[in-house]
């Protein structure tokens, strides 16, 4: 088992829309042969005239609503790579698939370093203290000063920056001027060509010193000037490798390189497998659980529900914390303490399908669920394992449902339990959790989350319903005494819900009402995530 686990590379890729994670994945998925696809990038892009009913949105809009993962080999590890929906209406997902990454990899455009999505996506990691390694792509095509970029990237998430290869450019610039990268750990050079090999023929060349004289006859002694200055430079006044900080996402090794054109794709596939954790201790309310225990154990981070909507199941994808899995086994379900048999999915798996007959920690299986698994439930075979709760995100947009028909007020209720319960919507309440309280209210992090909610209650649950928006949208979950929170909730601006597990929280009209509630209620904690 210490040998399968040892193997296991389990990561998400973080970034903004067109930074190329596509991409990428396509050519990561090459250099392995995907071994396991449930939903991959390249079915995605070749079939999206997919099966069920409600993807015909996301084929509609052209866009990727679900999250799945790839499992492939490659030098000797197996790596799960973690898909996230593309669409930042769907990050409550992706925020949920980081949880059960070991490390993420975050793709920057060389021209766009750090943008909006790729900010919300690495604050999540850094709450977790994931390790973040670095890929700055299409660098086929001039960007922005590499130097000027890593020290935008370490003010603006607050992360040390380590280059491991380094880009060199021509001094003319354009996409003519991209020579290569030096990889600064094996002393190598790496030309870049356009090259339709996958990467298998880059040319490489080896430099014992940078000051060879071979050196500066291959780059010419401009460019040359530059790379040893460049270097120089990144050796002085750069941080240090650090594997300990790697480790406790303190610092992030950058790679340069091109997915588009594979470049500098296979260098960073191979030291990022090095340096990368396999799979970690996960806290529960009781103590660590390592992998290596004997004992099964994992937990389940994302629920999809009709993938074939002729049968209304559900698949639910559980990460293997300890132990190993194997088809049809009987675990503890933490959250009922009823047994629950964990059958690995069949036709769900899709186009390439593959049953899982066993897996091992790090790994993510598919199993069926009756309706008894909830996104953040424990299962384990040993009884007592409660894993650390999956936090929900604060929605950014509320609105009240109202139905058509008062009489479908049970299949409302129904719909949105389910919705809840798959994660993809979140429910509030004006008076406790108690459904009949009146008009329920929705949460979503986009509109699009608004329309595919409303589009599978009509679908699934026979409920039309219309939604009418809340202004306010600064939300925020409180804890506190009760005398505390009582004064905090009379202000009239401010919106008093309650989540489906009854938390409360305040609702605000604008962000400066919200800062100074939390400046002026001293008695009381203000969570963004639900505590
Ligand atoms: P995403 O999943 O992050 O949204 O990005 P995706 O891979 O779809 O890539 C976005 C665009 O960036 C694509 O161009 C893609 O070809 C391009 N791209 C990806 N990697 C590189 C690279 O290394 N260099 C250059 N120059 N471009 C790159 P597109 O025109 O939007 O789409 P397509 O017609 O090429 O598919």
């Amino acid at each position: 088992m210490l040998a399968a686990i040892g193997q296991r590379r389990t990561f998400a890729i973080i970034s903004h829309p067109d930074a190329g994670k596509t991409t990428l994945t396509e050519k990561l998925l090459l250099y392995g042969g995907a071994i396991h696809l449930a939903g991959s990038v390249k079915a995605r892009r070749a079939d999206r005239h997919a099966t069920s009913d409600w993807m015909a949105m996301e084929q509609e809009r052209g866009i990727s609503v679900t999250s799945s993962v790839m499992q492939f080999e490659y030098d000797g590890y197996v790596i799960n790579l973690l898909d996230t929906p593309g669409h930042e209406d769907f990050s409550e997902d992706t925020y949920r698939t980081l949880v059960a990454a070991d490390s993420a990899v975050m793709l920057l455009d060389n021209r766009k370093g750090v943008e909006e999505r790729t900010r919300q996506l690495f604050a999540v990691c850094k709450r977790r203290r994931t390790p973040i390694f670095t890929f700055v792509n299409k660098c086929d095509r001039s960007g922005a000063d590499p130097l000027t970029l890593i020290s935008d990237v370490e003010a603006d998430l607050g992360i040390k920056c380590h280059p491991v290869t380094w880009p060199i450019f021509h001094s003319e610039g354009g996409s003519a001027g991209f020579v290569g990268v030096y990889d600064r750990r094996m002393g190598q050079i790496h030309l870049f060509e356009r090259d339709e090999s996958h990467g298998s023929k880059v040319p490489m060349v080896e430099v014992g010193s940078l000051t060879d004289p071979k050196l500066r006859d291959l780059l010419g002694a401009e460019t040359h000037e530059r790379l040893v200055h460049d270097i120089a430079l990144l050796d002085e006044a750069g941080h240090p490798f650090d594997a300990a900080e790697v480790l406790s996402g303190e610092l992030s090794p950058v790679f340069f390189g091109s997915a588009l054109n594979n470049f500098g794709v296979e260098p960073f596939l191979r030291e990022f497998l090095e340096l990368a954790p396999a799979p970690s201790p996960r806290e529960t309310t009781t103590g660590v659980i390592e992998p290596a225990q004997e004992a099964f154990s994992g937990f389940v981070f994302k629920i999809q529900a009709n993938m074939d909507p002729k049968h209304r199941d559900r698949v639910a994808f559980v990460r293997i914390v300890s132990g190993r899995f194997d088809a049809g086994m009987q675990v503890l379900h933490g959250r009922t303490g009823k047994m629950v048999r964990l059958n690995a999915p069949q036709t769900f798996m899709a186009r390439e399908r593959t049953a899982v007959e066993s897996a091992w920690p790090g790994d993510v299986v598919g199993v069926m669920d009756r309706r008894e698994l909830r996104i953040g439930d424990s299962l384990a075979t040993e009884p007592g394992v409660v894993f650390a709760n999956i936090p929900r995100f604060a929605p950014e947009h509320f609105a009240r449902v109202i139905l058509s028909d008062p009489m479908k007020r049970k299949q409302l209720d129904a719909g949105l339990r389910q919705l809840t319960e798959e994660g993809a919507a979140q429910v509030f309440f004006t008076s406790g959790t108690d459904v009949t309280s009146p008009t329920p209210i929705v949460g979503a992090v986009g509109q699009l989350q608004f329309d595919v909610m409303m589009h599978r209650l009509a679908h699934e649950y026979g409920v039309t319903a219309r939604l009418e928006k809340i202004n306010s949208r600064y939300p925020r979950w409180i804890t506190g005494s009760e005398s505390d929170l009582a004064r905090a909730t009379r202000d009239p601006a401010r919106t008093l819900l309650y989540d489906s597990k009854g938390q409360p929280l305040l609702l605000f009209e604008n962000e400066w009402r919200m800062r100074w509630a939390l400046d002026h209620e001293p008695g009381v904690a203000f969570h963004e995530v639900s505590p």
